[in-house]
């Protein structure tokens, strides 16, 4: 089964295509002000693509990135889902002293600046996660993000997720999490 395509009333979320390695460097770059050569971005949307593929012969969720671009084919963005280690037990009501890792499946996501604070992302991941949970039947979907990024955490919020933070100081990469449930 191959995913996407999906469209939103604005929207349009597809595969990466070869063309797609200037703008998503430009994205990297924007973002996560993190300068990925084009070499590099080429090595990822390469492997992205073939991910795809290989995914879907294997009966594997798709997991990846997908692009987010505007109804006239103006790429904004990307979205995606991986797998994710989860130390769920940092929120028992005694701390562990070994946080247990589960695998959760994880979104992400990434709006170029000149587009933030239009809905884009929150219009995206809803129908993301709308066709995860009915086409895949996910039980639930999960995202991280740091304590400080007040835009993912809204995005979480706006799409219906659980917010919770991680009151111990480990492990480091693991501050706040969304949890949403399937609906059914
Ligand atoms: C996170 C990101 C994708 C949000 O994209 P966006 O299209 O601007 O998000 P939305 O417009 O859907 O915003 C949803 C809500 O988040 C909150 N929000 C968004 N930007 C915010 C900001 N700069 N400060 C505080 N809250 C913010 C608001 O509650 C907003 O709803 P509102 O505009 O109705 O008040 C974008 O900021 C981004 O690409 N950031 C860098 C990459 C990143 O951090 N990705 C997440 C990795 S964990």
């Amino acid at each position: 089964m191959r995913f996407p395509p999906l469209s939103t009333p604005r929207l349009r979320i597809r595969d990466f295509r070869p063309d797609d390695v200037p703008f998503r460097r430009e994205l990297t770059l924007g973002a996560f002000n993190a300068d990925q050569s084009l070499e590099q971005t080429s090595d990822f949307v390469g492997w992205t693509m073939s991910s795809y593929r290989h995914l879907e012969a294997l009966y594997q969720p798709p997991h990846g990135e997908y692009v987010v671009a505007l109804a006239d084919s103006t790429p904004i963005g990307a979205i995606g889902v991986q797998p994710q280690m989860v130390p769920w037990n940092v929120f028992d009501s005694k701390p562990p002293a070994v946080p247990l890792n589960y695998v959760e499946y994880s979104l992400f996501w990434a709006i170029s600046p000149s587009y933030w604070r239009k809905g884009y992302a929150s219009e995206a991941a809803a129908a993301f996660i709308a066709a995860l949970f009915d086409q895949y039947g996910f039980a639930r979907l999960v995202a991280l993000t740091e304590f400080d990024n007040a835009a993912s955490i809204g995005v979480m919020e706006k799409v219906g997720m659980s917010i919770m933070r991680n009151p111990l100081g480990y492990p480091s990469w693991f501050q706040v999490i969304g949890l949403i449930k399937h609906p059914g």
